[in-house]
């Protein structure tokens, strides 16, 4: 009896051996002062929900968008019989790195199955993420949006995950942040195959849109940080905050939210989270192809997150060697700020008529300590089988006029975006992160 509870505890989602996980190096600079900076060797892990998951033998548990009944007849064998197995970064996922800088392509076709987009995080070592604590700090990198249209998002973000990846918490989790487990996000999203060391395979639900994705019956929640979300039409900063302390894996519509009307703010988390988007914010002349950050040509991007703990949110931009500072909000009963902060949040939900969920779940009071527990960093590339990016980069909701505040968001038309057309006109589709540099305020740039 001991022995057979042992062996249950003991039960876990297990490494595959196919492949063997090579993580592509992504160096980055620590800065105390204005040019003291020192180099820091990193590398990205992908995300384990990208990851091939067989039986150990090369038999699919999960197969296009669904679970396989044979091996996953429910969570717990699911977990116990299935690997995540290693990465071809380049070859399958369409990643490489030079050192300093990741180019994530939007869709590779490889040898097995043909990827779409990708997310992955950046590690320490081996087996633990980095974790950022971001009071009264600045983080900066260059990025290359000029191939990625309209409904393309290529987002450089922070989560607050375990470094571990779940693996003292969870029994299952013995992958861990090796194999990018442990994922969670405001939306609390349910299309990951595992939540704490689980599959979530009961009630899976593969999504009628989508060839590779479904929603199981368990989200998995916690605060995030969008320091980016953009292509080469629109951009928007936005911090979400969650009742959660860390990543909390949820269910129902009373912890996870969910998409629609007020399920939005039923739910852990502020899903629509405090955005500052330059266009939507009533600036059409500055983010784009030939504006004043000339989205045709790589720049810079410093966030500042000022306060200990954070109270604003500030941006500026570097592009030909000159700093270029945010535009301000040009919008009737918005004060003319560049700045997230509380007052900034209070305004805009007021003047676009939105629900101040950012507030109701804490506001910066909640940022604050959830950035002195520490994030993790994430890049990715996706495109919205929900409402194909529209709410970043076109006319959102699309049943509302585009003259009423905070409809406009870009200049996208609202037909653009759909995963089907950009899948396959823009597959070339690539962004490029690098020179990632982190420290006190005004010491990146
Ligand atoms: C890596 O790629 C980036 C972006 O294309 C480029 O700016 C940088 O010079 C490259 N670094 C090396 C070492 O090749």
């Amino acid at each position: 009896m001991l022995a057979a509870a042992l062996f249950t505890f003991a039960c876990s989602v297990g490494v595959g051996t196919k492949t063997p996980e090579n993580h592509p190096k992504l160096n980055w600079q620590n800065c105390a002062s204005k040019g003291s900076c020192s180099q820091v060797s990193g590398e990205v892990t992908m995300d384990s929900n990208w990851r091939w998951t067989h039986d150990g033998n090369g038999k699919n548990c999960y197969d296009g968008n669904t679970w396989i009944s044979s091996l996953c007849p429910d969570d717990k064998t699911c977990s116990d019989k299935c690997v995540l197995d290693g990465a071809e970064y380049q070859a399958t996922y369409g990643i490489q790195s030079n050192g300093t800088a990741l180019t994530l392509k939007f869709v590779t076709h490889g040898s097995y199955s043909t990827n779409i987009g990708s997310r992955l995080y950046l590690l320490k070592d081996k087996s633990t993420y980095y974790v950022f604590k971001l009071n009264n700090k600045e983080f900066t990198f260059s990025v290359d949006v000029s191939k990625l249209p309209c409904g393309l998002n290529g987002a450089l973000y922070f989560v607050e995950m375990d470094a571990d990846g779940g693996k003292a918490k969870y029994a299952g989790a013995k992958p861990g942040a090796e194999y990018g487990l442990g994922y969670c996000d405001a939306q609390c999203p349910s299309d990951l195959k595992f939540i704490n060391g689980e599959a979530n395979s009961e009630g899976w639900k593969p999504q009628s849109g989508d060839k590779n994705a479904g929603n199981g019956k368990y989200g998995s929640c916690c605060s995030e940080m969008d320091v980016w979300e953009s292509n080469s039409q629109a951009t928007a900063l936005t911090p979400h905050v969650c009742k959660t302390t860390g990543q909390q894996r949820c269910s129902g519509k009373s912890e996870c939210g969910g998409q629609d009307g007020q399920d939005r703010f039923a739910g852990l988390c502020d899903e629509d989270g405090c955005d500052f988007n330059n266009w939507r914010m009533g600036d059409k002349t500055f983010f784009g192809p030939g504006l004043i950050v000339d989205t045709k040509s790589p720049f810079v991007v410093v966030t500042q997150f000022y306060g200990s703990p954070v109270t604003e949110i500030r941006r500026k931009y570097v592009q030909n060697g000159k700093v270029i500072e945010n535009s301000k909000s040009n919008i009737p009963g918005i004060d003319a700020t560049a700045a997230i902060s509380d007052h900034f949040c209070e305004q805009q939900k007021k003047a676009f008529g939105d629900t101040n969920d950012f507030k109701n779940k804490g506001g910066f009071a909640k940022l604050g300590q959830v950035f002195d527990r520490g994030m993790v960093l994430v890049l990715s590339l996706w495109d919205d089988h929900q409402v194909a990016m529209l709410w970043l980069d076109s006319t959102y909701p699309t049943n509302k006029d585009k003259s009423q505040p905070g409809v406009d968001r870009g200049p996208c038309p609202t037909s653009s975006g759909k995963p089907d057309d950009v899948e396959s006109a823009s597959a070339d589709a690539t962004v490029v992160y690098g020179n990632i540099k982190f420290g006190a305020l005004d010491s990146t740039y």
